[in-house]
């Protein structure tokens, strides 16, 4: 008898244990809308009522860019203009400027779901993380909000219109107009969508603010405010909310309750102590959990969670940028929110994919040119280790575009402004505001220095830690003007000859290189001679990989290096750009076809430039670099001067030419910011004599090259050699990761080689190649790096580009083997196997 009470208490526990843990969940619960859209490039009114049967759209899968399947055309978007900016007086037919993507226009997209939770009472927000762009939304035909800008994440309340226990339908009307981007936006719900069902009272989409006002070694002050929104008639003194924070391991280190006060302004105020805290860096990214719960009496009202870091950061005037105490240089790169061949459309795998590769080349931060990023990219960024420099706008009040962000620049400045500082202030990757680039405001002493006055208050009001900077390219006008003078970090794009002079009239004493270098150059193309140009053009539609061109206002990489090293007042820099990107295939303005940058330092399939391993090996300290260009298959160019350049690491290397010495070079660190700033120095590659080794009389014949590299102390360390491949023969296929999520989302980027019979690369190969694959997981998309390919990017064939390009391999939600098989005409088939589990 005692022994079946107990069993029925135990039941009975059990069952109040799930109950309650049921009711835990019910006082928040997020959906995110994913799959089951429908989707038109039509526009008509009634598409926002409930009873429109859109049966016969086409079904979709958010995120979503609708532009990014092409085709590509030099009419799409195609801008007469002259951009002032490069230094064009007269406007001229701009073909490849936003990708030649067909993205301007309208689309809508409709979605039928239920929320059974959603009962009397209850409140229900709409986020979107971004949505390109001009989104009207409607909910069961109810116009619910509309949010202009793009790139911006927004929310909306839409308790009034949705349905409890029944059907809901969501449309959203998005329209790009023409003229309005600089570079390819994308287009449609190309992030995620999310529905939150809270309690009457509840904190706020953004709601919580952490800070870490004191940090020692032995403990950390932690400080989190609450916003609490409660309905008008309950007494705010029946509130109380307990946090409870937790380590990396989701063991509780510090624990507070607290009730709110009426002099609290509906806002719970909590301090923690953390002892021992472990400190958020790029190299150990290790972050807390703030768990909060709030009750109204003894009832749950709210649970809210807050990722966080903890970290310090300050800026001092000649002495540099401190994490957490220690001077940290910026080596950094600007990135475009695109990925490639995906488009705009959001993709976890694809976002953590470009951190690994930076961070492999040493890389510490990035600068989200010229946008809000997606959240997906700041998670990533606090989970991996990578500084991230938050960008907003790159219109203010005067045009860039004849449709750009100016015409939205009065009504919704502030409001863009607020959503991206409350949304990522908790981030501890996030360590800088960027508020412009390259504004057309700086012209104009009576407008651009107040508006910078009044941006970077509204950081400093939502955000009162980090320091603010925009991106300038002007240096004379805005030093003049004072519009440098009002930030708390003046950053400079391009122009680092200016710096010296900029920083004796500036206040700060401090220099951010917001964006340098833009160096152009294709993966795997070499021009002859080799010889620094600037906005050279060939008919290829390329850029040497000799990494020796630039724009016209641009410069090479050694150009900042050298700033960064000698000047003590310089905090770093932002490379543009870490990866191609759509459009802006400048120098090649004009001419068709040219979809994308030369200025990655990535290309636009995520494979390395030679440039890759320069920046390597002046960043990443820690690994060996030894990179040889360019590559040594030149039929056709023998006896012919061949210049060799070495990217190491080490400080000096002898070079072989099929074992004959072509001599040895060393790093010339005579060579300083002062004394190679002239023309002359310019031309002769004299910067460049401090961080390449360089031989530029070598002759081309077919064999090997060897490079043998050696310590400060002359001991031969390391050494690599590059042969001259043979036939293309068979395919080679690398994948970044063997082991994917069985979610449907998860992504495999495949790296194709072609390579001769002993395995070494085809260099100049061009292949068609394609695709299949077989099991749990379909071909997404490929691209090969190729600015002056028209190639889809999601047909399951394309040309190999300089022996290589990428195929991208994407799960299905159900755990299986896959595999990838590779066709070539008149090459041995490749085949690669992958796990989705
Ligand atoms: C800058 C601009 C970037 C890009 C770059 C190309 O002036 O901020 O968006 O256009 O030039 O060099």
């Amino acid at each position: 008898m005692k022994k079946s009470l107990f069993i029925l208490l135990a039941l009975l526990m059990n069952c109040f244990v799930s109950v309650s843990v049921g009711a835990v969940d019910t006082v928040r619960t997020k959906h995110t809308f994913e799959k089951g859209w429908k989707f038109t490039r039509e526009d008509e009114t009634v598409f926002s009522q409930t009873n429109f049967d859109d049966s016969p759209w086409q079904t979709v899968t958010v995120p979503h860019d609708w532009a990014i399947y092409g085709p590509f055309s030099v009419h799409n978007d195609q801008q007469k203009v002259a951009i002032s900016q490069d230094g064009q007086k007269e406007a001229m037919e701009h073909a490849g400027r936003t990708g030649g993507l067909p993205f301007v226009g309208t689309g809508w997209y409709r979605l039928d779901f239920e929320v059974p939770e959603f009962t009397k009472g209850k409140k229900a927000t709409l986020i979107f993380d971004g949505a390109m762009s001009h989104a009207q939304v409607y909910v069961n035909g109810k116009n619910a909000g509309e949010w202009p800008y793009g790139y911006n994440s927004f929310y909306l309340d839409v308790t009034p219109y949705l349905n409890a226990g029944s059907k809901n339908t969501l449309a959203v009307r998005l329209e790009n107009e023409t003229e309005s981007s600089r570079w390819y936006p994308g287009a449609g719900l190309y992030r995620n969508v999310h529905l939150v069902v809270s309690e009457d009272a509840h904190v706020p989409v953004w709601g919580t603010q952490v800070t870490t006002p004191v940090i020692t070694d032995s403990f950390a002050h932690v400080h989190l405010n609450t916003t609490w929104v409660m309905p008008g008639e309950k007494d705010v003194a029946s509130y109380r909310i307990v946090t409870e924070i937790k380590d990396a391991n989701g063991k509780m280190v510090s624990r507070e309750e607290e009730p709110l006060s009426k002099f609290d302004n509906k806002v719970f105020s909590q301090d923690f102590v953390v002892e021992n805290p472990v400190l958020w860096t790029p190299e150990t990214p290790y972050l807390y959990m703030a768990e909060s719960k709030i009750y109204e009496g003894n009832e749950l009202k709210d649970e809210y969670k807050t990722s966080f870091g903890i970290r310090s950061i300050k800026i001092i005037p000649d002495k540099g940028f401190f994490l957490n105490g220690k001077r940290t240089q910026f080596k950094g790169v600007c990135n475009h929110h695109d990925l490639g061949p995906l488009g705009a459309a959001v993709n976890d795998a694809a976002i953590r994919r470009q951190i690994r590769v930076l961070k492999d080349m040493g890389c510490n931060a990035i600068r989200t040119s010229h946008n809000m990023p997606a959240p997906e990219l700041v998670k990533a960024c606090d989970e991996m280790g990578m500084m991230v420099m938050v960008e907003t706008f790159d219109e203010w009040a005067t045009a860039k575009c004849a449709n750009g962000y100016h015409k939205l620049f009065d009504q919704w400045v502030e409001k863009d402004l607020v959503n991206v500082l409350r949304h990522y202030r908790n981030n501890p990757s996030v360590v800088m505001w960027c508020v412009g680039n390259e504004v057309s405001d700086q012209w104009n002493g009576d407008l651009g220095p107040k508006l910078s006055r009044r941006l970077q208050d509204i950081c400093h009001r939502e955000d009162p830690t980090r320091p603010v900077t925009q991106g300038m390219d002007i240096p004379d006008a805005v030093v003049n003007n004072n519009m440098a003078a009002v930030m708390d970090v003046p950053g400079f794009n391009y122009r680092p000859h200016k710096y010296q002079e900029n920083y004796k009239k500036l206040p700060q004493q401090i220099i951010l290189g917001s964006e340098t270098a833009s160096t152009l150059s294709s993966r795997g193309i070499y021009k002859f001679p080799v010889t620094r140009a600037w906005m050279k053009k060939y008919e290829d539609h390329q850029a040497s990989s000799y990494d020796v061109e630039s724009c016209g206002w641009s410069n090479l990489p050694e150009d900042d290096f050298i700033q960064h090293e000698d000047l003590p007042y310089c905090i770093g820099e932002f490379v543009w750009t870490g990866f191609d990107y759509l459009g802006e295939p400048t120098p090649y303005y004009t001419d068709w076809p040219s979809h994308s940058s030369l200025f990655g330092i990535v290309d636009l399939a995520g494979l390395p430039k030679d440039r890759y391993y320069l920046y390597r090996s002046h960043w990443n300290k820690k690994e060996e670099t030894l990179h040889i260009l360019p590559h040594w298959n030149w039929k056709g160019r023998e006896g012919e001067i061949t210049p060799v350049f070495v990217y190491t690491n080490y400080p000096s290397a002898e070079l072989f030419i099929n074992g004959k010495s072509q001599g040895r070079r060393t790093k010339d660190l005579s060579v300083t910011v002062d004394n190679s700033a002239d023309s002359v120095s310019m031309m002769n590659f004299k910067r460049q004599q401090r961080y390449r080794l360089m031989w530029m009389d070598t002759k081309y014949e077919p064999g090997v090259v060897k490079v043998v590299a050696y310590d400060e102390n002359g001991n031969a360390v390391a050494q690599k050699e590059m042969y001259t491949a043979g036939e293309p023969h068979h395919l080679e296929l690398v994948p970044d990761r063997t082991l994917l999520k069985a979610d449907g989302k998860d992504l495999c980027f495949v790296t194709v080689k072609v390579v001769d019979k002993d395995g070494r690369l085809c260099p100049v190969a061009d292949n068609e190649l394609r695709f299949k694959v077989k099991g749990a997981g379909t071909y997404h998309a490929g691209a090969n790096g190729n600015p002056a390919s028209l190639e889809s990017f999601q047909l399951p064939k394309m040309k190999a580009f300089s022996g290589m390009m990428t195929a991208i391999v994407q799960t299905q939600d159900k755990p299986g083997d896959i595999t990838l098989e590779v066709t070539g005409k008149g090459l041995k088939k490749g085949s690669l196997s992958l796990r989705s589990e």
